[in-house]
Parts: C-alpha cells; sequence; structure tokens
C-alpha cells in the first residue's frame, strides 16, 4: 500500500519529518506494509517536469491509498485544490479534544471532546469573483437590501452555492459520525447543525432544513439547530454539550480554528477530508513561516491527523497505540513545545511521543 506524502511549505516539512518518523516505527511493528510515495511538488516538479503540479503528481496521489499532507502557503497550494475538489473530499472532519496538559485558556477544559464536521467543496469556495458591473444586465427576482442592484455603486460580489447534493451528503456524514461515536461510547448520538439561516434565508435556511428533514432517516440522533453567530458564544460558553457540528464551508473553516482555540491552539488542530472514494490528512493549521528554521513547530496536529489516517486505512491498532503515546506525552508534561508551555523542540516532542509507544 501506497501513501503520497507532501511536506508542504515553511514550518510544516519540520512537523512533517519527524512525524513520519513515527508512523515509520508503527508501520515497521505492525507491519502496515505502507510504501511512502513523494509525488513532485513546486521548484523541483517545475525544473524536471515544467509544472509546480505536473501529471506526475497526480497520478501518484491517485494510484495511493491517502496522501499525508503538510500545510502549504503557496508551492503546494495546487496538489491542495486536486486533493479537496479533484478528489471531492466533501466532509472535512476537525476534532476538538482535550488531553490532560494542553494548555487551554479555559478553567476546566477536561471532557471536550467533539468534532467540525465541515462541508468542503462549495459555499462561498467555489472561487466565484466578480465585479458587480458583471451582475447588472441580470434580473434579480428581488431588490438587494440596499436598493436596485444599479443603485449600489461600484464594487465586487463573491458567489455562496449550496448545493442539494453537496449538503445531503456532508448532513449524512455527520449523522453517520455522531452513530459511530455514540456507538463506542454507549451514549445517544447527537448532531448539532448550524449557519446563518435568519439572514440567509435561501441558502444556508436550505442547508439547515436539509439536515431537519434528513433527520427523519436518523431517529436515533438528537439534532439542535443553531444560528451560527449564537453557537461562536456556545462554543466557547459549553463546549462540553457539544458532539458532532455540521456547518457549510466558510463558517466550518472560522469555527474549526475556533474549537482549536478552547483547547490549547492550532498547534493540536488536526484534519482529514473525506470523500466517496479518497480521503487526505492535512493538520488544518498554516505553515507557521515565523517559526520556520526553528524546530518549535507542534506537531501534534499532524500526528493526531497520522492518527485519523492509521484509522481510515483500518490500521486500527497502529492509530490507538500513536494516539496513546501523544497523550502521554502531554499528561507527563517534560517534552512540551513553546507553544504549550514548554521548551521542548518539536524533535524532543516526537522522541518522547516515540517512547511513549511501546512498540
Ligand atoms: C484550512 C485552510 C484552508 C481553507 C486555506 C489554506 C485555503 O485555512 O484548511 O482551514 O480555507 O480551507
Ligand atoms: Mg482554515
Amino acid at each position: 500500500m501506497q501513501i503520497a506524502v507532501i511536506e508542504g511549505d515553511d514550518a510544516a516539512p519540520e512537523a512533517m519529518r519527524p512525524s513520519l518518523e513515527i508512523l515509520e516505527r508503527l508501520n515497521r511493528h505492525y507491519a502496515l506494509g505502507i510504501d511512502w510515495v513523494y509525488p513532485p511538488i513546486g521548484a523541483p516538479a517545475e525544473q524536471e517536469f515544467g509544472s509546480p503540479f505536473p501529471m506526475e503528481a497526480q497520478q501518484i496521489i491517485d494510484a495511493a491509498s491517502t496522501t499525508y499532507f503538510g500545510s502549504t502557503s503557496g508551492n503546494a497550494s495546487r496538489a491542495l485544490f486536486y486533493l479537496r475538489w479533484g478528489k471531492e473530499t466533501y466532509a472535512n472532519v476537525r476534532p476538538c479534544r482535550y488531553f490532560m496538559g494542553m494548555s487551554s485558556p479555559l478553567s476546566d477544559p477536561t471532557g471536550i471532546d467533539f468534532v467540525v464536521v465541515r462541508e468542503n467543496l462549495e459555499d462561498l469556495y467555489l472561487g466565484i469573483e466578480g465585479d458587480l458591473d458583471e451582475l447588472r444586465g441580470l434580473n434579480f427576482p428581488q431588490r438587494t437590501r440596499r436598493g436596485a442592484l444599479s443603485e449600489i455603486g461600484e464594487g465586487r460580489y463573491a458567489v455562496k452555492a449550496i448545493t442539494r447534493h453537496g449538503t445531503e451528503r456532508v448532513v449524512r456524514f455527520a449523522f453517520e459520525l455522531a452513530q459511530k461515536r455514540a456507538q463506542a461510547a454507549g451514549r445517544v448520538p447527537h448532531v448539532t447543525c448550524t449557519a446563518k439561516y435568519n439572514m440567509l434565508a435561501r441558502s444556508d435556511g436550505y442547508f439547515v432544513d436539509i439536515a431537519r428533514d434528513l433527520a427523519a432517516e436518523y431517529p436515533d440522533v438528537e439534532l439542535d439547530t443553531f444560528i451560527i453567530d449564537d453557537f461562536a458564544c456556545r462554543i466557547i460558553a459549553q463546549p462540553k454539550a457539544l458532539d458532532v457540528v455540521v456547518m457549510p464551508n466558510l463558517y466550518g473553516d472560522i469555527m474549526s480554528d475556533a474549537a482549536a482555540g478552547l483547547i490549547g491552539g492550532l498547534g493540536l488542530a488536526a484534519s482529514g477530508c473525506y470523500g466517496r472514494d479518497y480521503a487526505y490528512f492535512e493538520s488544518a493549521h498554516g505553515t507557521a513561516p515565523d517559526i520556520a528554521g526553528q524546530n518549535i513547530i507542534n506537531p501534534t496536529a499532524t500526528l493526531l491527523s497520522g492518527v485519523m489516517m492509521l484509522n481510515y486505512l483500518g490500521f486500527v491498532r497502529a492509530g490507538e497505540s500513536l494516539e496513546r503515546a501523544i497523550e502521554a506525552t502531554y499528561a507527563d508534561g517534560h517534552a512540551l513545545t513553546p507553544d504549550q508551555g514548554g521548551t521542548a523542540s518539536t524533535t524532543d516532542f516526537c522522541a518522547s511521543v516515540s517512547d511513549h509507544l511501546g512498540v
């Protein structure tokens, strides 16, 4: 089995490389049969193949069982677009679980354990923007709230699209994830659906209506709906009440970073993007250019994304062993990176995780 590896930009490779060493240890110990393959990306690919994301890279990604991806600030961004839109990875899963020892700003974060499921392909991420002038010829059924479009002056627009197909599949994904989590924990599955459905009744309202309709097919799952601004307050005031939360793309982008802030910051934010026949795994944070080259980036997000990847591939024992080792590293607190109040380097942290693997 092949896993494509894209190390990413700035400080991301500093988190990816020692994480890969740990995954390779698990690979050997559990005889997982993983071959790591490196698609040609960025400047070297440009030199060899005349493109920063050549066909050869796409073929390696396609042939692999999944892709392990380091954050990008440019070089690998075409790969990111391919992994999302090209591979139709429509459900972006971003767990928010507090481990004892993480540096949360809350006085009592113990027990925070929820998952943001973000629709990953549509909403304002269609990438359709333009000059308002281009719209003036169109005959909108309603006047805008500021008057006729011809009266509101020069400016730009962006298209926000919520489709039935796109919404149904991500909402089903959320319901099914809640069922799996509840079964494992022996409790009632709970889904929260959030969007700005008061102001955007036709688009965000459609997203929430579809969730309400689909709830009838999952009678064991409790469904709550909150308007996104109210939800932003609840995520801080009552994070322990949340289980699985589903929302349109842009809100999910923002709220998943907010969720990471609750437990101790973006260095902890794992992420996996799932489609019908492909998934890929990347940390939710950016490339941290301000600390590039210092060997202090927190690799937890990268490692926990690795846990999600191992589980996706069915390597549950290896995934569990890695997750426990990360937990143990936080619990003993000797090798935490500066963002968690420690003085350890990225490689110290990974050495501690490696020691705790017990393999
Ligand atoms: C994320 C990132 C991306 C997004 C950027 C890099 C395009 O913020 O994965 O959350 O907006 O989806
Ligand atoms: Mg983001």
